[in-house]
């Protein structure tokens, strides 16, 4: 009596426990990998060879072991899976494409356990990037799932460190730590030894990267396509490129864009969107800067051209950007060799809707031109 009333107690609740998991998993728009239901077991991976027993498991623990070089570690942990890392990952070194690791999957929580992930950039770094010397394998992380992914220090990439293609996605606690690229060295002729060492690369929908930090030798963040993005809280420094929205080419929406509360400190630029001179189809829509602190930058505080790749050239018209706004407060104050404001659009109709700059206070600088967008508002340009 008692015994089968319990095992009846028991099917009751793994029905229920398997209906409560389903309906984040019928997101069927949002998948970013073919559904795949977990064992209930944990899987430890100290070597590759443990990868594909492990990916069976809902609870996947990862310590710390040297990746072989030109192998990408690839996980693929079932849906609603949990991974730790307890200790640090060191990709060996070797001159290929690359990736170094991706993380593929649906509503997967990783935790980093604030351990390194280590590219040995400085092993590749000869001033160059993806232009040519060395080949560097990039990116140093893919992130192809949703769900969760925090508490990682990503040290010294040897080009781009964190591409972010999965949809549904919450980075948080990450550090992007390429600070030891900014010097030059033995072969890099003076120039800063990393470069094209962007912090994160962005190219999906629904996705938030906050309580970040990055210091590096390019953007620090680069969104390419994607719906509602949020970007809050993060810190960029070092010799990097600031916060874009590009570059922009041919047939890509980005809309739903909020920049907040981030610090950006002593790079070249703060906040950028650049487009391609010649792409076409494109739309950068519904962008909003609120309270951001950008100071010390040495080239532009603010720069939206429609030129790239050339700086304030001839821009182009193929990219529509429509309403770009600055709320609250953001205060953007540059060097004096730098312009503190600088918008170069094609034409009123590629630049367009409301363009509210209330929320702007800028200082510093030797001018600012704004070039064919409906601006108001602001200060100090
Ligand atoms: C996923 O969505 C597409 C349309 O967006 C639909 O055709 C397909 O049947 C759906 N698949 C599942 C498994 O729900
Ligand atoms: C741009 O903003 C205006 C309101 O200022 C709104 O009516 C319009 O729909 C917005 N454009 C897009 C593409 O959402």
């Amino acid at each position: 009596m008692f015994a089968s009333s319990s095992i009846i107690a028991f099917s009751v609740f793994s029905l229920l426990s398997q209906v409560s998991a389903s309906p984040a998993l019928h997101k069927n728009t949002t998948l970013n990998s073919p559904r795949k239901i977990g064992k209930r077991c944990t899987g430890e991976i100290t070597s590759l060879s443990d990868v594909a027993a492990a990916e069976e498991c809902d609870t996947i623990v990862i310590g710390g072991f040297t990746v072989p070089a030109g192998e990408t570690f690839s996980l693929t942990p079932p849906d609603g899976a949990m991974v730790s890392l307890t200790g640090e990952l060191t990709f060996g070194f070797q001159e290929w494409e690359g990736p170094l690791m991706e993380i593929n999957g649906n509503d997967i929580t990783f935790d980093g356990g604030g351990h390194d992930l280590n590219g040995q950039g400085t092993l590749y770094w000869d001033g160059l990037g993806g232009n040519g010397g060395v080949t560097k394998p990039a990116p140093l992380l893919t992130l192809n799932m949703g769900g969760t992914f925090s508490n990682v220090q990503v040290v010294n990439s040897p080009t781009r460190a964190v591409a972010v293609n999965g949809n549904s996605l919450t980075v948080s606690g990450v550090i992007v730590n390429n600070a030891a690229g900014t010097a030059p060295n033995s072969i890099s002729n003076g120039a800063p030894a990393g470069a094209n060492t962007d912090g994160f690369d962005v190219a999906a929908n629904d996705v938030t990267i906050t309580g970040c930090s990055v210091n590096n030798q390019d953007d620090c963040l680069a969104i390419n396509r994607g719906t509602t993005i949020t970007f809050s809280n993060n810190v960029c420094e070092g010799i990097g490129h600031g916060i874009s929205i590009g570059s922009i080419s041919s047939d890509a929406t980005v809309s739903g864009v909020t920049i907040s509360g981030n610090t950006v400190t002593g790079t070249v630029n703060g906040l950028r969107i650049k487009t391609d001179a010649t792409a076409t189809g494109s739309i950068v829509e519904n962008v909003v800067y609120e309270n951001n602190k950008v100071s010390g930058i040495t080239a532009f505080g603010v720069l939206i051209d429609q030129s790239y790749p050339a700086t304030l050239g001839t821009p182009g018209t193929g990219v529509v950007i429509e309403n770009v706004s600055f709320d609250d407060t953001n205060t953007v104050s540059v060097e004096s060799s730098a312009n503190a404001v600088e918008v170069n659009c094609g034409s009123t109709s590629s630049c367009t809707g409301t363009w509210n700059w209330d929320g702007l206070t800028a200082s510093g600088g030797k001018g600012s031109t704004i070039k064919n967008a409906p601006v108001t508002g602001g200060s100090g340009f």
